[in-house]
């Protein structure tokens, strides 16, 4: 029986927690939080214990560590857990500075442990097809990317406050998903945007539409476009051209049921919003982090990949304060 604790009893630790408890050979034995509250509720649903950080990486019986909490406490715990020999899944981002984050990186390379970024997009059923038939060759050289990515609202100002900004906070997933598809990495970006939706963000700092064009190192093209507000729901899509076609992802709907009538056809509009969208991938990593753990199944989303989505969203942070193009 492995054992693990998860940090974090948020929105997407409650998620975590029930995919944990679901793998067979892995007990959830403790739940931390600095919300005793939110960590009591956890902890009970799923037979765990409520201690504190210390508590549960100085318990050798906990092999794994879930990272699910506030952002700006990964890279400090991801250090800690990996001096303390844990295998590590963390959410994303794996900090807000690259120089934490390297921290973090250097550290879990130190230890030898296994440190797994949660990407879930890579994981989910659609896209990974889509990844797959591209690897099989279907489309050719893949030469263009156009990723969608909006969300059907957003979240508190006090949230968009400590987020890091819209590119560490939301396009993370967008590099990642630019990375990992067109398998090679940017050699230059421009991302602009605005403020459209709501001006309280832009008060905070930050913005809520953004437009990012990416050359890559063997000269292909990405362009992401990403808003905060879509009225029909969450809109994850992407579309690669190659040299012998092209390869859509659409997104997911709750039921596909379609209605005709004399004036229109219509359908169920797309999954509300990540947890939704994405709960079939939450299940799919989860899994993987285990395989890993317990059969040394190469890792597929690495801090190494965390490292290099955050690259590019300091980058894109970078070109949109000062309006140029960023080398990388
Ligand atoms: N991969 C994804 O699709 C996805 C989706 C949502 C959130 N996230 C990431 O997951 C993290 C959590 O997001 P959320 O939406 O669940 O937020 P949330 O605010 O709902 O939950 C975060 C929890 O962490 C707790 N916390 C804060 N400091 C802590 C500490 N030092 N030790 C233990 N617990 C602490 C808070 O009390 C809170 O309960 C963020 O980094 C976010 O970027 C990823």
């Amino acid at each position: 029986m492995i054992e693990a604790a998860l940090f974090g009893a948020g929105r997407i630790g409650k998620i975590h927690a029930a995919n944990l408890a679901r793998q067979v050979g892995v007990r959830l034995k403790y739940v931390v939080d600095v919300h005793v509250e939110s960590a009591r509720e956890l902890a009970q649903l799923h037979g765990a214990s409520v201690v504190g950080v210390d508590q549960a990486l100085e318990d050798p019986s906990i092999k794994a560590v879930v990272v699910a909490s506030s952002t700006d406490t990964h890279a400090d715990l991801i250090v800690r857990a990996a001096a303390a020999g844990k295998a590590i899944f963390c959410e994303k981002p794996v900090d807000l500075t690259l120089a934490r984050a390297q921290a973090a990186a250097d550290a879990v390379k130190q230890a030898g442990v296994l440190c797994m970024i949660g990407f879930q997009r890579r994981y989910d059923p659609t896209f990974a097809a889509v990844k797959a038939r591209l690897q099989a060759g279907e489309i050719g050289v893949p030469e263009m990317l156009t990723v969608t990515s909006r969300d059907p609202g957003a979240p508190p100002v006090s949230y968009i406050k400590v987020s890091g900004g819209i590119f560490k906070d939301m396009l993370i997933h967008d590099f990642d998903i630019f990375r990992w598809i067109l398998d090679d990495e940017a050699a230059s970006v421009y991302a602009t945007g605005s403020c459209l939706t709501d001006p309280a963000i832009g008060e905070a700092g930050d913005l809520d539409a953004t437009a990012v064009t990416i050359r890559t190192r063997k000269g292909r093209l990405c362009q992401i476009n990403t808003t905060r507000r879509a009225a029909y729901g969450y809109d994850q899509r992407f579309e690669i051209l190659g040299s012998t076609g092209m390869l859509q992802a659409g997104n997911h709907r709750p039921t596909e049921v379609t209605a005709y009538s004399a004036h229109s056809v219509s359908a169920d509009k797309p999954e509300h919003f990540f947890l939704e969208r994405y709960r079939a991938a939450y299940a799919a990593e989860m899994a993987h982090f285990f395989d890993a753990l317990v059969n040394g199944t190469p890792l597929r989303t690495t801090v190494h990949d965390g490292l290099k989505a955050l690259e590019l969203a300091e980058a894109a942070t970078t070109s949109w304060r000062e309006q140029r193009i960023v080398h990388l």
